[in-house]
């Protein structure tokens, strides 16, 4: 089939100078959650009808399978579709969608689709508390007849509640044709899509209509409590998918999942914590309270403590993270690695069961297994020009306060003492140190406070 997304209207309530379609939700442009459901779709054609911001929409969210075309000035929905035309298979059928509806599942898009065959004309409507606003969906011996907007609409009209959501499907010949006949004859002096409903009907083309399994499916957003409004609805479904899975969440409603989150069994995750990216957790994890963590795979049984910030590193079975712990890109951690408070790890890699307790910063290393980097300890990896590699062998013992001035390697089995300034290799198995000899001079006084002079 053919997809038209509109996205031309100008979104003024966002009063925003970023094109409404292009706001995020979960951390993706609304108009990319609508574009990804209707990928699910295998749709031969994506057009994207864009206006406001110049080329933005098209130039953020180009991509092979997308058309954009231009509607300026916009003069209505169906004057939006009519700018799409050239681009449609008159072959397949046509599914116009709306840019600023993010929600809608892609299973009654299927239905709607399933529903208008190859022939007819389908509307997905929905029944509405306060259908203010909205086209109203007129029947006449059940079947659609036509749709009247708010605005066009007679006093029995406004009274119904079935309401247009704006998605249908149409046959896309005969859509054209129709399209081609719009007058803007109306309230809004606009070219409604919607009067294709009664041109069909006038055609003796059947038009059916379906209805999506929640109401936030076809809610649109206009302003930024109705985004906040989706989003809450779009996060509430995520916690609740992965309570299904048998994810425990302290609070169901303090998780933010921007992206893509799975878990193995038995997983806990405390509050406060966002996800971004791909992040993978294994069985058995558990993240405390306050992390954020971005592009990440964290292998089974283990332990984030609160108010960690992970991005783009992975990280073996049994480790323990935090609290305050900080891991930067190209971070690889082995199996029951130890990463403690404020400690910071960049482009590193940690073989099994080494440790970084407390405040470090471990930038460009190679560290073996079972070594332990004491408090304070710091790679000297930048040397204002280029970047250099500490490389840490197995069983090495750095002393506190140490600073490795890269490119230097610690052989296996070395220990540092504390406090030294490593500016060549240490060798394996012995005690390197860097430290002014300690000396203390007996029968020294502490100097006194002269008195003041007058
Ligand atoms: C439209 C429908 C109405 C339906 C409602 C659902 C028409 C005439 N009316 O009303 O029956 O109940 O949606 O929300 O179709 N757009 C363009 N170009 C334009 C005009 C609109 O791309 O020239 C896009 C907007 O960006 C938006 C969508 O089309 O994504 C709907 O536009 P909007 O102005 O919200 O339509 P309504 O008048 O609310
Ligand atoms: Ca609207």
């Amino acid at each position: 089939m053919n997809v038209v997304i509109l996205a031309a209207g100008m979104g003024k309530r966002m009063q925003s100078d970023l094109p409404k379609v292009l706001h995020p939700l979960a951390g993706k442009p609304l108009l990319s959650h609508v574009i990804d459901t209707a990928r699910t779709l295998n749709p031969s054609r994506v057009c994207v009808v864009y206006g406001h911001g110049g080329d933005m929409v098209p130039s953020r969210l180009a991509a092979d399978d997308l058309r954009f075309v231009l509607q300026a000035p916009q003069l209505g929905t169906g004057h939006a579709v009519m700018q799409a035309a050239d681009a449609l298979d008159d072959a397949v059928p046509t599914l116009v969608l709306y840019g600023d509806v993010p929600l809608t599942a892609a299973q009654t898009l299927q239905t709607l689709v399933e529903k208008a065959g190859k022939e007819k004309l389908a509307v997905l409507t929905v029944d509405l508390e306060d259908p203010t606003g909205y086209g109203r969906i007129v029947r006449s011996e059940n079947r659609i007849v036509r749709i009247v907007e708010q605005k066009d609409a007679s006093p029995t009209e406004l009274a119904v509640r079935e309401v247009n959501t704006g998605i249908l499907v149409a046959p896309t010949r005969a859509l054209k044709s129709w399209l081609g006949k719009l007058s803007n004859n109306n309230a809004q002096k606009e070219y409604y899509l919607t009067d294709v409903i009664a041109m069909a009907v006038q055609d003796g083309i059947a038009v059916e209509s379906a209805q999506p399994a929640q109401a936030w499916e076809t809610l649109g957003v206009n302003s930024k409590v109705q985004l906040a409004e989706l989003e809450r609805i779009y996060q509430r479904n995520i916690a609740n998918t992965l309570l299904d899975q048998g994810v425990t969440l302290a609070d169901p409603n303090r998780i933010d999942v921007r992206g893509g989150l799975s878990c193995g069994r038995d997983v806990s995750i405390d509050v406060g914590c966002v996800f971004e990216g791909e992040v993978v957790l294994g069985g058995g994890v558990s993240i405390g309270a306050n992390c954020v963590i971005r592009d990440a795979k964290i292998d089974r049984g283990v332990t984030i403590k609160a108010f960690s910030h992970i991005d783009g590193a992975t990280i073996g079975a049994d480790a323990q993270i935090g609290p305050y712990a900080r891991l930067r890109p190209g971070t690889a951690l082995g199996t029951d690695v130890h990463v403690g408070n404020f400690v910071e790890i960049k482009n590193s890699q940690f073989d099994a069961h080494s440790k970084a307790n407390h405040l470090a910063y471990v930038g460009d290393a190679t560290v073996g297994s079972r070594v332990n980097i004491g408090a304070g300890t710091i790679t000297c990896n930048y040397d204002g020009a280029n970047k250099h590699r500490t490389v840490i062998e197995d069983d090495a013992f750095i002393g506190s306060d140490t600073q490795l001035v890269a490119p230097v390697t610690v052989g296996k089995g070395a220990t540092l003492g504390a406090g030294t300034t490593l500016t060549k290799d240490a060798p394996p198995d012995s005690l390197t140190v860097s430290r002014a000899k300690q000396i203390s001079i007996t029968g020294w006084q502490r100097p006194v406070k002269t008195k003041k002079q007058d």
